[in-house]
């Protein structure tokens, strides 16, 4: 253990700018620094780190803490590594001896692990061994990949490991408690029997458990796997983990298959980055091994109905860490080894050079199995596929992806968006009640660890002041901003009929003028720029605006004219995607349908216009 003093002194010594540019690049920024979040996909820098407060932020994933947290989520090490990395950048010298955790002494197990192994081996090479090694030949599994894979044979009880072991003086209970050995009536029995024999490594290389399959069709379960043991945690690690953390670097990426037959396949045909998660779920501490590895993740599990099912709770799993993943999915039910004997390696390649993205495979997967004339699985689908594309972060994959569903199950693009923009603003509302009604109350050394609650206070931020440039929509979105940021009354008017604005940035500083006067009941500049905090983008937008050459011009009489130029822009867009769809259309009937609903809009458009004019 480290002495608190010594962790007092890290914490104390540890300059958060200083610390994390040691890994990315930061640029000062008025009081802040700023970076790209190295904690999502960040594309402009969203990371704030404020000196005074010692911590960072990002205002897009939310991702907050100090130099401690920043270091263990970056390099994703435990408490303790982080305090021996830091205590090592500030130069502050420990006693190695005492941070590391005391080296666990099962070196007798991995010993004994060890021995199992080259007895099961010598077994395969003997005559009793012979159908075994017609079996794995007729899997196409060569003698180089039996000495890699160290592949071995259990034999009847006569040829008892066992036995071995305990005239080699080991103890009967070491065997028992490892999972190699049974006691039983007859005493102390193999546990396995007349199996090829796989051995499983911890993710440092040491065999820890075996899988043993059976090899002569006999009417029995297909595995039998090592139990849980004090050295094998199957949860804790993934089959071939040690091999591939060697190989991911150059490849970039790592493929997470089922079985650890599927990994030995393709090891054998030079696809070498590939872990197996052995036909159970992926959990956390899993999910965190493969986030050590790559960031670039591809699943690749059976083609069959249950793998499609655990590509879906893995690729979830791995989400929830912040890796979004690949799929590939396989044809005819085919698992990655039967696919690679069926099609080859080069087929399988392509398969793995053409994967699609986790998103594309739950718009499929949430469609299985559902009617989408029948109206309850339509609005079912229709509200998973919502709470999906409310995690999409790209406002251009978003509404890409709403333009496809919209297509797909003819429901208007507008009507989409307009539910999907309900449902975020829904959450964000959630959020914020969240964290102001439940905001912790930490004892005070950990204070540094949370953002403090905001309070109105003044402030003094620069603004930068741009010209209002752009085309008839841009106005209309400034204009209402303009009213928006200088008359409270204007969000109160407009609570209910705002229309939903082109820019992504508008819309959302709209969202926060609205909610800021909602909750203090006022609009004072200084108080919501302070607000506004470390959102740069937004409080440069609210600059721009403010300082308009064009604000002389504008005039709350406009609002509804804006208002109407809006939602004409929101028609149009409806109508081009309709224009669209007419002309890739093939039936005629929905060819009507279709000329039907544009006619509509097209009305609404010129209503919309006759009505400016007036
Ligand atoms: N598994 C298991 N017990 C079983 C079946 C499967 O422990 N009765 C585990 C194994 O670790 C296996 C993984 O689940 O690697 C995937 O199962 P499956 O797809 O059935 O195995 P395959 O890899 O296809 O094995 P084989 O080709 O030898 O049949
Ligand atoms: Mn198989």
């Amino acid at each position: 253990m480290i002495s608190n003093e010594i962790i007092e002194e890290i914490k104390k010594k540890a300059n958060i700018v200083d610390i994390i540019s040691s890994y990315i690049p930061l640029t000062k920024k008025g009081r802040n620094y700023f970076g790209l979040c190295p904690f999502h996909d960040d594309h402009s820098p969203s990371m704030s780190v404020s000196p005074e407060k010692n911590i960072y932020t990002c205002f897009v994933c939310g991702a907050t803490g100090n130099a401690i947290t920043f270091v263990m989520n970056y390099e994703n090490v435990s408490y303790l590594e982080a305090l021996k990395i830091l205590a090592n950048k500030l130069g502050i010298t420990l006693n190695i001896k005492e941070t590391y955790k005391k080296k666990d002494n099962y070196d007798h197990l991995y010993e004994i692990y060890d021995f199992s192994n080259k007895f099961y081996q010598n077994n395969l090479n003997t005559s009793s061994g012979h159908e075994a090694r017609e079996y794995l030949k007729n899997r196409g599994i060569d003698e180089d990949i039996i000495k890699e894979f160290k592949i071995g044979l259990a034999l009847s009880y006569d040829k008892s490991l066992t036995k071995l072991l305990i005239q080699k003086g080991y103890k009967e209970q070491d065997l028992v408690d490892i999972g190699l050995t049974n006691k039983n009536d007859y005493g102390y029995q193999d546990l396995f029997v007349n199996r090829i024999m796989f051995p499983l490594w911890n993710t440092e290389g040491k065999i820890i458990g075996y899988s043993g399959r059976i090899y002569n069709n006999e009417d029995t379960a297909k595995y039998i796997n090592t139990k849980e043991t004090i050295i094998f945690k199957k949860g804790l690690n993934l089959y071939n983990y040690h091999r591939a953390k060697n190989v991911v670097r150059s490849s970039g990426s790592v493929i997470i298959m089922e079985g650890f037959m599927d990994v030995i396949r393709a090891y054998s045909v030079g696809i070498k980055n590939v872990v197996a998660t052995m036909g159970t779920a992926l959990t956390p501490e899993q999910a965190q091994l493969v986030k050590k590895l790559s960031h670039n993740v591809i699943l690749c599990f059976d083609g069959d109905k249950a793998g499609n099912k655990a590509t879906f709770a893995c690729g979830n799993e791995l989400l929830n860490i912040g890796i979004n993943p690949k799929v590939v999915r396989l044809e005819s039910n085919l698992d990655p080894d039967e696919y690679i004997i069926k099609f080859g390696v080069k087929k399988f390649n392509e398969k793995l050079n053409n994967c699609i993205s986790f998103l594309d495979f739950k718009l499929n997967y949430y469609k299985e199995g559902k009617n989408l004339n029948n109206n309850e699985d339509l609005t079912q689908y229709i509200n998973e596929i919502i709470t999906e594309i409310k995690g999409i972060d790209d406002e251009i994959l978003r509404e890409l992806t709403l333009k496809k569903i919209s297509e797909e199950i003819n429901i208007s693009f507008e009507t989409l968006m307009s539910k999907l923009f309900n449902e975020i603003n829904r959450d964000m509302e959630n959020l914020r009640n969240e964290t102001l009604n439940n905001f912790p109350e930490m004892p005070d050394e950990e204070q540094n660890f949370y953002m403090p609650e905001f309070k109105p206070k003044k402030a003094n931020k620069k603004i930068v002041v741009k010209p209002v440039v752009g085309n008839k929509y841009d106005k209309a979105e400034k204009t209402i901003l303009y009213f928006l940021l200088t008359d409270k009354e204007m969000s109160y008017k407009l609570e209910n009929s705002l229309p939903y604005l082109p820019t992504k940035i508008c819309r959302f500083l709209a969202h926060e003028i609205m909610y800021f006067v909602k909750k203090y009941d006022t609009i004072a500049i200084s108080d919501f720029l302070n607000y506004l905090d470390s959102k740069t983008e937004l409080v440069n937008l609210v600059g721009e605006i403010l300082n308009s050459k064009d604000k002389n011009i504008y005039s709350q009489e406009e609002i509804p004219d804006c208002i109407a130029v809006l939602k004409e822009y929101n028609l149009k867009n409806e109508m081009d995607r309709l224009n669209a769809l007419l002309k890739s259309e093939t039936d005629l009937e929905k060819k009507i349908e279709l000329a039907n609903r544009i006619m509509s809009l097209k009305m609404g458009v010129e209503n919309n216009e006759r009505n400016q004019n007036v």
